[in-house]
Order: structure tokens, then C-alpha cells, then sequence
């Protein structure tokens, strides 16, 4: 047995942070850690993320539905490529910095695709490979807003969309998270970076446990 550990919050919430510093401790502690994230983690899914960063500015006329399908896409590549051949072989943890649920809150909650047609199209991408464990980095999005508007080379990404938007996102994933708590546990993405990965440390192993990986 091996499980998927997916991090999901919003732009600026410290889920990329707090993904490398669950992947350290896990090693730290004796795991065998991969460490993946959307879209990316395959050549596809990297090229696919540059297109969908637009950072050339070759792209920008994307629609919002190719942007939904590339995001498929590049979850369906990451799948067949990383996900599955790890969660076969026993005994290993993946550490996926968001997944399935990033799609339903920007594409769906932020963008008004129909929900349940998202959640099919994911379901159609990943078949069986759900995550044992979603962690969502809930963040007001003024304190999200600030910490993008600090790194400089995401300014974009914020100035383009509006504040709203940002709001649904935010309350899609606690939607998402009180459907399923069973899956899901949220965490306080206001609290310093150490505390915090201490918590989400704290939620990675009960999981861990539960499954008795070694
Ligand atoms: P990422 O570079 O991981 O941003 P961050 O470091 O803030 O997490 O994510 C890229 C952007 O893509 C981010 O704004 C969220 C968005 N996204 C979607 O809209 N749909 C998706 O399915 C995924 C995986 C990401």
C-alpha cells in the first residue's frame, strides 16, 4: 500500500512551501517521498505549465476551456507517468502540490464551468488514483494578494483576475472540503511557515499511519 498526499489552497497561500517542507520531513523520518506538482511533473505537464503560465506572452488568447483542457491533459499524462507506477509498488508517499481539486475550484467555482462536468472530466483522468489525504491551506485573500504582490514575477497572475474571483476560489475549496471530510482537513494558511508545516506534518503521519506504511 502507498498513498497520495495532495496540498491545494489558493495563489499565494504557501501550499508550494509547505509541499517541500512535508516532502523534507517525510525523508527526514525514514519515507519514501516523490514529490510532484500540477500542472507538471512529466515533460508534457511542464510544457503544458509554460503554456499555461504564458510567461513568453505566445498564449494569451487561451480560452478558459483550453486552458481546463490542458490542465487535464497534463493530469492524465502526470497519472500514467508518475502517479500510478508509485502507488503500485508498496510503501511510498507522494506529495502532489494541487490536483483534482484545483480544477473544480479555479475552472469551476472561479470560472462558472458546471461542477459536476469538472469533477466527471477529472474522474475520466484519473480513474482510481484519488488522494488519500487533501490538505487545503485556507488564507484570506488579502493576505494571499500581499504575499503574491512580494514575489514579483507572479504579479500578473493576480492583476489579471479580480478580487472575486480569488473569493470563489477560496470558498469553492472550503465547499470541496466540508463535502468530504473524511478526505479532507483544512489548516490555517495565517500561521508562520513553521507551525504550520508542523501541523500539516502532524496530519500527513496519522494518515501514514492509518495505512501502516513503513
Ligand atoms: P501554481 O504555479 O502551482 O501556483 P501557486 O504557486 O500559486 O500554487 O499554479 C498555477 C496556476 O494554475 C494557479 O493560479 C492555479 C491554476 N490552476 C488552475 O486554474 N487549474 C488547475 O487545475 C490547476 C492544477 C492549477
Amino acid at each position: 500500500m502507498s498513498i497520495l498526499i495532495t496540498l491545494e489552497g489558493g495563489d499565494g497561500s504557501g501550499k508550494s512551501t509547505q509541499a517541500r517542507l512535508l516532502s523534507l520531513a517525510l525523508i527526514d523520518n525514514g519515507y519514501k517521498v516523490t514529490l510532484l506538482r500540477e500542472p507538471g511533473g512529466t515533460k508534457l505537464g511542464e510544457n503544458l505549465r509554460e503554456i499555461l503560465n504564458d510567461s513568453q506572452g505566445n498564449h494569451t488568447a487561451l480560452t478558459d476551456m483550453s486552458q481546463l483542457y490542458l490542465f487535464l491533459a497534463a493530469r492524465t499524462q502526470l497519472v500514467a507517468e508518475r502517479i500510478a507506477p508509485v502507488l503500485s509498488k508498496p510503501n511510498n508517499v507522494i506529495v502532489c502540490d494541487r490536483y483534482i481539486d484545483s480544477t473544480v475550484a479555479y475552472q469551476g467555482y472561479g470560472f462558472g464551468f458546471d461542477i459536476d462536468f469538472i469533477k466527471q472530466a477529472n474522474y475520466n483522468a484519473i480513474g482510481n488514483f484519488m488522494p488519500n489525504l487533501t490538505i487545503l491551506i485556507d488564507c484570506p485573500i488579502e493576505t494571499s494578494i500581499a504575499r503574491t504582490l512580494s514575489r514579483t514575477e507572479d504579479v500578473s497572475r493576480f492583476e489579471t483576475k479580480p478580487n472575486d474571483f480569488h473569493q470563489r476560489v477560496r470558498s469553492g475549496f472550503i465547499e470541496l472540503a466540508n463535502e468530504n471530510p473524511d478526505r479532507w482537513k483544512i489548516v490555517d494558511g495565517t500561521l508562520d511557515e513553521k507551525t504550520l508545516s508542523q501541523h500539516i506534518f502532524t496530519l500527513a503521519l496519522d494518515v501514514i499511519n492509518k495505512f501502516d506504511i513503513k
